[in-house]
């Protein structure tokens, strides 16, 4: 009987359906290791993040669940970068490229988009060359207003 089939075949590709390829540990794009940026996570960012990225009332925005939105607004993939805490950060071009794909993904999975390409060393290293500094505050606002417009994923 045909119908019998479907089922099957759901069941047979559902885990590939719905489980990111950067699920596993070892497996997440642009993170050669997965501990090391954990370990920069906690030594560079966590102080004004927090461990779970919830951020700190009044001074540092969650990026828990919302983060991805800025790589789906004009000028959010570079903004990411350009921003004083990751920009500044005493981290080399390498690690920090490494430990803004593992936030990314770590903590805002559902809303990076399924083209995402990972930050490069080379790109990072472009990027923080031209830090915002006080206007961070202006560029953000414009961002997040943007966050409802052709965002098909909305929380
Ligand atoms: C001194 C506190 C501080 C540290 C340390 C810090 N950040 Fe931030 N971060 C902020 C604040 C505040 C913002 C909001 C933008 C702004 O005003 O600078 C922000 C914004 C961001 C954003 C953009 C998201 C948004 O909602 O604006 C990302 C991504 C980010 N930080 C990642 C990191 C990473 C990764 C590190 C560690 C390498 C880090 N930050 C270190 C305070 C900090």
């Amino acid at each position: 009987m045909k119908w019998l089939a479907v089922p099957a075949l759901i069941m047979a590709t559902g885990a590939a359906i719905t489980t990111p390829a950067w699920s596993g540990p070892e497996a997440i794009p642009g993170v050669a290791n997965p501990a090391r940026a954990r370990q920069n996570w906690i030594l560079s960012c966590q102080g004004c993040h927090r461990a779970d990225a919830t951020g700190t009332p009044q001074t540092t925005p969650a990026m828990a669940g919302v983060v991805a939105r800025f790589l789906r607004v004009p000028g959010g993939r570079e903004y990411l970068v350009r921003v004083p805490g990751v920009a500044t950060a005493a981290l080399s071009d390498a690690d920090l490229a490494e430990v803004v794909n593992w936030s990314l993904m770590r903590f805002d999975p559902a809303n990076v988009p399924a083209d995402f390409k990972p930050y490069t060393p080379t790109e990072v290293g472009q990027l923080r060359l031209k830090p915002l500094r006080a206007e961070a505050t202006t560029v953000r606002a414009g961002m997040v207003a943007g966050f409802g417009r052709g965002n098909k994923q909305q929380k």
